[in-house]
């Protein structure tokens, strides 16, 4: 090829166009926003559907692009999945035949690994891609390898997969996790279900979307006591059979509107709906001491937006404690409080990436090792922002409704993966957000 073409190829390749998330600060928020269903319940749900073979439906369930990465997951696997509707899944595992969770779907979303457990307990096996790190760290599985090591299963690991074996059946017994790990909770409480005998997970993690999951697995047909408590009690059964589920509301999207709300509400406030606010606790009870005004009503609260937003120190720890996946949104309320805040990152080791991009926008915020200490601002102005992962990415758009002027937020494909139609629930209340599309930024000389 001609140096010529080869040039006016790249030219080509530079035109492409990305979308953007472009927001207007200012405009006052109103009305009502229902979230949609929890990403972190759908997805276990999902894997948890192969115990059983036939069909499973499942409602509620986010159209969200990491909900697609595990429809491919199962398709891999044999399933067939039919759409009834946007938020309707019937899932067909009778037809599952293979036991492997490729490369290319495990790095693109590293909860394909929740599969693992029920490929162990429908076919004795599995094989899974390693996950490696990502965006929020090393994120290591040794848990889940741990756990399942004491139930009985054997573990390989050859050319960048792990190869898990119990052919020779599962058995109950007691298993301690050092950290109540969410993943490795539902690993292995999907395991256990298919183990003979009585399986006790000591220091179990306790998230709203671990009972969601139990609560499935035993209308399936399985013994499970104990779920949202730190010991879960499971008596191995023989078989399991297929059911209609409804997946709890996401409580972390449900979070992120009530900062935009306690942002940028009008008068009147915002609803935000579709969800259980004892699912958020902690997260609400921090936002009372910041001075936000949270009502709780039937399936959800009302927010006010604050006059003056007090500073407050926050820790991330597993449920009943401060949500990780909330930290973000609430240093951007931190940044514009009247005072200092402290923020520490107890469960992720690199959750603070979006920090310096709301820098750029005026924040001020010093990283200390794993602490953000936050010196409160009177305004942000627009920026040309990147999402760096999911809870980040969502979170600079909020900061963007209250910012002077224009706010562009790319790789937005991080917010994809975990929000439904955020925009468009945006400008349902009110905002001035529209998704565009721009010439790759990143593409510049
Ligand atoms: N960890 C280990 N070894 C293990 C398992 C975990 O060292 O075997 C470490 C992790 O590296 C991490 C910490 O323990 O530092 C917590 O990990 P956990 O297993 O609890 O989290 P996860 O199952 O990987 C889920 C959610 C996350 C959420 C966390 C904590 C899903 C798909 N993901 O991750 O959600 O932040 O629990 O609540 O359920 C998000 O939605 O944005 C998100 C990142």
């Amino acid at each position: 090829m001609c140096v010529a073409c080869r040039s006016s190829d790249r030219d080509q390749e530079r035109v492409q166009p990305v979308d953007i998330i472009r927001v207007q600060g200012g405009n006052a928020l109103s009305g009502t926003v229902h979230v949609s269903g929890a990403k972190n319940s759908a997805l276990k749900l999902m894997a948890a559907t192969l115990l059983a073979p036939g069909v499973t439906t499942l409602e509620n369930v986010p159209n969200i692009s990491d909900v697609h990465v595990m429809g491919k997951v199962l398709k891999g696997l044999g399933c067939s999945i039919e759409v009834a509707d946007e938020h309707t899944l019937k899932i067909d595992t009778s037809s599952a035949d293979s036991w492997e969770a490729p490369y290319n779907l495990v790095a693109k979303m590293r909860a394909s690994t929740a599969v693992m457990g029920p490929l162990l307990g429908r076919f004795g096996r599995a094989k899974i891609a390693m996950p490696g790190g990502c965006n929020l760290g090393a994120r290591k599985i040794d848990m889940h390898i741990l756990g399942l090591e004491a139930l009985g299963v054997s573990f390989d690991t050859q050319h960048g997969y792990i190869f898990a074996d119990a052919e020779d059946g599962m058995h109950g017994t007691v298993v301690t996790l050092e950290f109540a790990s969410v993943g490795a909770t539902e690993n292995l409480i999907m395991a256990a279900v298919r183990a003979k005998g009585t399986t006790i997970i000591d220091n179990a993690a306790r998230e709203p979307e671990i009972v969601d999951l139990a609560d499935m697995l035993n209308k399936m047909g399985a013994k499970i006591e104990g779920a949202g408590t730190p010991v879960v009690t499971i008596e191995g059964v023989d078989e399991l059979h297929p059911v209609t589920h409804r997946v709890i509301g996401d409580r972390i999207e449900a979070g992120t509107f009530i900062v935009a709300g306690a942002l940028a509400a009008g008068e009147d406030g915002i609803d935000i709906t579709g969800f259980n606010p004892h699912h958020l606790g902690m997260v609400l009870k921090k936002l009372e001491i910041m001075g936000i005004d949270i009502e709780r009503i039937p399936d959800g609260v009302h927010v006010r937006r604050a006059e003056r937003i007090a500073p407050v120190d926050i820790q991330t720890l597993p449920f009943p404690g401060f949500p990780t996946d909330m930290q973000a949104q609430v240093m951007v309320l931190s940044a514009l409080a009247d005072g200092n805040s402290v923020i520490t990152e107890n469960i992720f080791e690199n959750r603070f990436m979006f920090a310096s991009e709301l820098v750029r926008m005026g924040a001020q915020i010093r990283i200390e090792s794993h602490h953000a200490i936050v010196r409160g601002v009177d305004h942000f102005s627009g920026a040309q922002v990147v999402s760096p992962d999911l809870r980040g990415g969502a979170a600079l758009v909020v900061a963007g409704l209250v910012a002077e002027g224009e706010t562009d937020v790319s790789a937005i494909h991080h917010i994809d993966r975990g929000y439904e139609r955020f925009c468009e629930k945006l400008v349902g209340l009110g905002a001035r957000v529209d998704r565009v599309s721009v010439p790759d930024p990143s593409d510049e000389d």
